[in-house]
């Protein structure tokens, strides 16, 4: 059996950039923070970055909740035989990263129905305009929206429930979730006001800030990196090997020029800003710091070094996640004395959401 004891080896965010101010907290809600990764593919440096880099942090600071949202992955079509397999495989890279589930709730969220059940009802709380405005599904669906699922338009309704299903009051998330959580404000603030339950419903921060809030593909610094690129060069998997993350920083997009010595040289070269924030983002340095010591190199002499931190940073998580994986029924147990403890927190808040909408 596979010992699942957190791994030190995490780069804790240096101070100046943690992502949230413990001043900042709201007086009437008990800080909670929930967050969530879907199982709709390889895990990659940008979801490591922007947002389990930030999971660890924070179960030393507040109550987490951080679910494997199978729910959400099934939005668009997916492999009914590789879909449990890929559950496991985000849980093991939330415990390889470092959260701990003694610590932090760790769960799926299909194995709490709660989760459907208030996202109904928010069903009937959002606008279908506010929906429209949505931006990721238009990315997603491009011209063909006819053809997608009803459930990827109400994505974000089930996003807002995920997060107020347990009054969290912090969600830490890369920036391309921004829009999803400001519809989670507005539907926790309508149901608030139409149902007068002032307060009811916190209005949750966004925990965006942070060095890795946005990591962009390695063969285009203006897309983002993703699960979804048709390009496996276009990302670095937490599952690549060391040869295979040298061979794709090698091959990552550049320009000619040599780095700048400070960070405004940086405008309008996005490829080599991508670049330098993640070797930032990854040793912990500022951007500054970073350009003064290559300034004036070549993308010769920056990119191994780049590729030798990913591999230093990334080879234990990856070696972590594969021993987990090994052990498919520990995860499971895991996970579902996570769902129990997350249906604990959520029963009473969705009875009295049903209690004020007027349920018997
Ligand atoms: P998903 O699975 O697409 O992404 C998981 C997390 O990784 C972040 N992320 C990135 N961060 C920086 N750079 C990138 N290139 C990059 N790509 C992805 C995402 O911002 C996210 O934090 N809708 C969510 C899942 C979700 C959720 C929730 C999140 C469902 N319910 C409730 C928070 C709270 C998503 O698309 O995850």
């Amino acid at each position: 059996m596979v010992r699942l004891t957190p791994t030190p080896q995490v780069p804790l965010l240096p101070p100046h950039q943690r992502p949230l101010d413990m001043t900042d907290l709201p007086i009437a809600h008990v800080p909670r923070v929930f967050s969530g990764v879907q199982p709709s593919g390889a895990l990659h440096l940008g979801n490591y970055l922007g947002a389990l880099v930030k999971f660890v942090d924070l179960q030393h600071r507040m109550e987490c909740l951080y679910c494997v949202v199978d729910l959400h992955a099934i939005t668009q079509p997916q492999d009914p035989r590789l879909l449990a397999a890929q559950t496991r495989e985000i849980a093991a890279a939330y415990f390889a990263a470092g959260v701990d589930p003694e610590r932090a709730i760790v769960f799926a969220q299909s194995a709490v129905p709660e989760h459907v059940e208030l996202a109904w009802i928010f069903n009937c709380v959002a606008r279908l305009g506010w929906l429209d405005r949505m931006t990721q599904f238009k990315e997603k669906t491009g011209k063909n929206k006819e053809r997608a699922s009803v459930g990827l338009y109400t994505y974000p309704v089930l996003q807002a429930a995920d997060i107020l299903l347990y009054r969290a009051t912090h969600v830490p998330v890369g920036e391309d979730q921004k829009q999803h959580l400001e519809l989670t404000r507005d539907i926790a603030a309508k149901f608030n006001h139409d149902f007068g339950a002032d307060g009811f419903f916190p209005l949750p921060e966004a925990l965006i800030e942070g060095p890795g809030a946005r990591v962009m593909s390695l063969r285009d610094g203006r897309a983002k990196m993703s699960k979804s690129d048709p390009s496996d060069q276009s990302r670095i998997n937490l599952l690549d090997d060391a040869d295979t993350i040298a061979q794709k920083v090698r091959r990552a997009r550049t320009d000619p020029a040599p780095l700048p010595e400070a960070p405004e040289g940086l405008a309008e070269r996005p490829e080599a800003e991508n670049l330098i924030g993640l070797y930032s983002a990854l040793s912990g340095e500022s951007v500054a710091q970073v350009l003064k010591r290559f300034a004036g190199q070549g993308f010769g002499v920056f990119k191994p070094a780049l590729a030798d931190l990913m591999v230093e940073k990334l080879a234990p998580i990856t070696k972590r996640m594969r021993d987990l994986m090994s052990d498919p029924a520990e995860i499971d147990c895991i996970l579902a004395k996570g769902a129990e403890r997350a249906r604990e927190l959520a029963a009473p808040i969705l009875a009295e959401t049903k209690a004020r909408v007027g349920f018997l």
